[in-house]
């Protein structure tokens, strides 16, 4: 007994001690009103101090392991048992065996086949992965960081480790108000709800939205951003998607299937900015032309406004949400993720107040708020100024890899159509026939990955053409060499084209 007790680095010995008898107790090893080792012997076995095994004795007496007979020692305490058979009082856990495959809702299985992520291509070390557009880590100011983590925790640590509010962290939420006046938007009437990212309030936004009698309709650009597909799908979502042009959204096609649709759809989704994955900017001509469709229909709009702030040249361009003016057609969802720290997970929703009223209550049900300490550092974050200096780099250091990245492609993959105007990605569309999953895994064995653009498309079979780069988290040389690989790779798919057509 006792031979596997090993000590880990930095936790304190006395718990460590205490745990350990503890799972011994648990297994088994002491019976109930067992006496254990008096803390001489038990410091002798572990090879720990006196003091430590009487702190860790007191330690399991506390949580209710052990009890104490005066001048005898330490004995174990009745515990519930494992489960034990009716009849023989053998160990009969083993027999509760539920087969959870069977149990799953539809809601569980969809988002399983539907996680990209869980199916998605292994990097193996060393690989040039072009497959992420989170933010380069090497930009995060920790310091800065840390600052305004000391600074909130100076003035209000305890209010801020205790339950919050629902809607959000009242200085960020008045922040993001006056943010978002700052790029145009008619705050009245309008209220604002904070989520943990995006996705969180894309899902909120649609679990209020959905009709309950039908399926519900969305329309959307097509291609667009994956996990946005992937909670559409899952909240029962009929998608319909219009392609995309230079300067955004088909806006013919667009309106002649609103023109089509007999009832008027539920949702529209877009993504002006720095679209997900095409990296298109919707040009102001089309963000008007858009915006009066959707009046005219009567349609409201979620925007993703995921981008916006990364923007590397070019005039600024108001979000759809400003364009509506006291219209309140317009949800603007807003994200962090990119443009500061995606791990704080904290996003937005601004829309009309009476809607943010009710998306609140949707939020207290599912997970009560989100974590007072994330929307506090970023606050006090925002307040020191540190957003400005952190974007000014940020935008420099993205424009500088994009334009290396686009000059590379011109170099290497001159036959594909590059997309994207800045953000964090650029998206390529090839000549049909290049099939870039089979593309993908030429690259592979030569030690580049990227997204294959099949993924992003409403319907099975669409963008096998396509693929998107994302430059953020590749260094210079990867984006030279990765290029050129996959250039490389894409004349030995011709050259093995040709071979077949011509045997
Ligand atoms: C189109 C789009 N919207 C929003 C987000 C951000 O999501 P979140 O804030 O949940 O991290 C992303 C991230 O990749 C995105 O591509």
């Amino acid at each position: 007994m006792f031979q596997d007790f090993k000590l880990v680095g930095d936790r304190p010995v006395a718990i460590q001690v205490k745990e350990y008898i503890k799972r011994l107790i648990i297994k088994g090893t002491f019976h109930k009103d067992q006496k254990l080792p008096s803390t001489r012997e038990m410091s002798s076995v572990l090879k720990v101090s006196r003091n430590t095994v009487i702190a860790a004795y007191e330690g399991l007496e506390d949580d209710g392991f052990t009890y104490t007979i005066p001048s005898r020692g330490s004995y174990v305490a009745a515990m519930v048992d494992r489960l034990v058979a009716d009849n023989g009082g053998d160990d009969a856990s083993f027999a509760w065996q539920i087969d959870w495959k069977t149990r799953m809702s539809k809601y569980a299985v969809s988002a399983a086949e539907l996680d990209m992520m869980k199916q998605g291509i292994r990097a193996p070390r060393g690989i040039i992965s072009f497959t992420s557009i989170a933010p380069d880590e090497q930009l995060f100011d920790l310091g800065d960081v840390r600052r305004a983590f000391m600074d909130r925790m100076a003035i209000e640590g305890q209010v801020l480790l205790n339950y919050g509010y629902a809607k959000g962290y009242k200085p960020l939420i008045d922040y993001l108000m006056r943010y978002m006046e700052n790029k145009g938007v008619d705050i009245s009437g309008k209220d604002l709800l904070i989520t943990s990212g995006f996705t969180e309030g894309f899902d909120i936004v649609l679990s209020a939205l959905r009709p309950s009698a039908r399926r519900g309709t969305v329309i959307c650009e097509n291609p667009t951003h994956h996990t946005a597909i992937k909670n559409l799908k899952l909240q029962g979502f009929e998608i319909t998607g219009i392609p995309m042009e230079r300067d955004g959204i088909n806006v013919e096609q667009f309106e002649a299937v609103l023109q089509k649709q007999t009832n008027s759809f539920d949702l529209a989704y877009l993504t002006p900015s720095y679209h997900n994955p095409t990296g298109i900017v919707m040009s102001p001509a089309k963000r008007s032309a858009v915006m009066n469709l959707m009046m005219r229909y009567q349609i409201p709009v979620i925007e993703d406004g995921f981008n916006e702030e990364l923007r590397y040249s070019g005039a600024h361009i108001a979000p759809l949400i400003a364009t509506a003016g006291r219209g309140n057609g317009v949800i603007y969802i807003g994200s962090f993720s990119k443009v500061l720290f995606p791990g704080l997970r904290v996003g937005w929703v601004l829309g009309d107040r009476a809607l943010i009223d009710t998306l609140e209550s949707i939020k207290r049900a599912r997970t009560i708020h989100t974590s007072t300490i994330d929307q506090s550092i970023l606050y006090q974050y925002l307040l020191n100024g540190n957003f400005e200096k952190y974007v000014k780099r940020a935008r420099m250091e993205y424009k500088r890899k994009y334009e290396l990245t686009k000059a590379c492609c011109d170099t290497h993959l001159s036959e594909a159509q590059l997309s994207g105007d800045g953000g964090l990605h650029v998206f390529l569309t090839f000549p049909a026939g290049v099939n870039t999953r089979q593309l993908l895994e030429a690259c592979i064995d030569q030690g580049v990955i990227y997204t294959p653009g099949d993924k992003f498309f409403i319907h099975e079979g669409e963008g096998t053409n396509t693929l998107r780069l994302g430059f953020s988290r590749v260094t210079d040389e990867q984006i030279e060499r990765g290029i050129q690989i996959i250039g490389q790779q894409v004349r030995n798919f011709h050259k093995a084209c040709g071979h077949k057509n011509n045997p």
